[in-house]
């Protein structure tokens, strides 16, 4: 089995990637500092998967850890790179933690790789990078904007650094995913999402707020200029999205070239309004959800998709599960959330 390692894969979507790269018949390596994630969910991989890895706890800015990392596995063939902090409200408030850790953690990795001849990575980047779009949907050649805030910045750092190793010759092939908004959680709810305190995102909010630990849900604005007056986002089902980096792996493993880089999006292709997400929830539930529309939440855009010819073209992947599909995932994931 070849052997995959996965920074940050003890985190949202490392783990679900972790599984979908066992169904794939390849061994993840999971490597994690527990920042943002806890040791239970790789009971939750090992359980679905019923197969043992390795795991290695540790912080991908330490050099000597992901040597011995390397090390230790001896034939280690690509990396699928995670390990960021993903708050953008935090990285304001501290942008020197935000910088160090996303931008110091993916120099040590490369230098590491580039020691070790570990020449393939998939990174994680996102749809931030495009801002506000002029044109919808987004293709991988819509002009990236100035990032919003300091983690923004650091995906898009990121990438260029990504390209100019690419560019300096070196023996890199690497895709810098842009993911739109993932949801959902693995069928078995055994693994999902787990936000650290009051969740930021819509999905955890929603269940949470379904699930009695929230009063209601604060939907940020019914102003914009959708049909709704909601803002638009592209939600894809987290195992779908697991399944694109897996396709992304097997895609570099057949690239000839020895120095390669290249950006894709991974979305549906479609969006879906606040209100809406709101409706299929209901739906899924079979209760009223409590909100109330507040005013717009301040570094939102109105409206994000993704154009999603590039994911299926080049990697022959494309998104198959549905919105209703990821919302009942996840509100089966909250349901065991509740009991444990
Ligand atoms: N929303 C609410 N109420 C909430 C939470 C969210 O109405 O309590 C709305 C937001 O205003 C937005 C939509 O739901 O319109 C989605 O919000 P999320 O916070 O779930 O996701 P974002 O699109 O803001 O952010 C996501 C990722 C970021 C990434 C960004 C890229 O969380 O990491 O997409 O656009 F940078």
């Amino acid at each position: 089995m070849k052997k995959i390692l996965i920074t940050g894969g003890a985190g949202f979507i490392g783990s679900h990637t972790a599984v979908a790269l066992f169904e794939s018949g390849y061994l993840p390596v999971i490597v994690d500092n527990f920042s943002n994630s806890e040791a239970t969910v790789l009971k939750g991989i090992q359980k679905i998967c019923d197969k043992e890895f390795s795991f290695y706890e540790g912080d991908c800015t330490d050099a000597d850890f992901l040597q011995h990392v390397f090390k230790s596995e001896e034939n280690i063939e690509g990396v699928i790179h995670f390990a960021a902090s993903k708050a953008v409200g935090e990285s304001v408030e501290k942008p020197l933690e935000y910088y160090y850790n996303n931008i110091q953690s993916l120099i040590t990795l490369l230098n590491v790789m580039n020691d070790q001849r570990c020449s393939l990575l998939v990174f994680s980047s996102s749809c931030t990078v495009y801002g506000q779009p002029d044109k919808l949907p987004v293709t991988e050649v819509t002009p990236k904007k100035q990032a919003e805030s300091p983690y923004g910045n650091t995906k898009r750092i990121c990438e260029e650094i990504i390209e100019d190793t690419v560019k300096s010759g070196a023996l890199l092939k690497a895709i810098n995913l842009r993911y739109f908004n993932p949801v959902g959680a693995h069928p078995s709810a055994l693994i999902g999402e787990l936000p650290l305190g009051v969740p930021n995102n819509l999905i955890p909010f929603i269940t949470q707020t379904a699930a009695g630990m929230r009063e209601k849900l604060m939907v940020f604005g019914d102003d914009y200029s959708t049909p709704d007056g909601t803002a638009i986002r592209d939600y894809i089902h987290v195992m779908d999205l697991a399944e694109a980096h897996v396709a992304t792996i097997a895609f570099l493993e057949k690239t000839a070239e020895t120095s390669y880089s290249d950006v894709i999006n991974v979305g549906t292709g479609h969006g879906n309004s606040v209100m809406e997400v709101i409706q299929a929830f209901e739906e899924v539930s079979g209760d009223k959800l409590s909100y109330q529309i507040g005013p717009r939440r301040s570094g939102d855009i109105e409206m994000v998709y993704a154009n999603a010819d590039k994911s299926q073209s080049v990697l022959g992947w494309k998104a198959k599960r549905s919105l209703k599909e990821a919302l009942d995932d996840a509100w089966r994931w909250q349901g065991t959330l509740k009991s444990k």
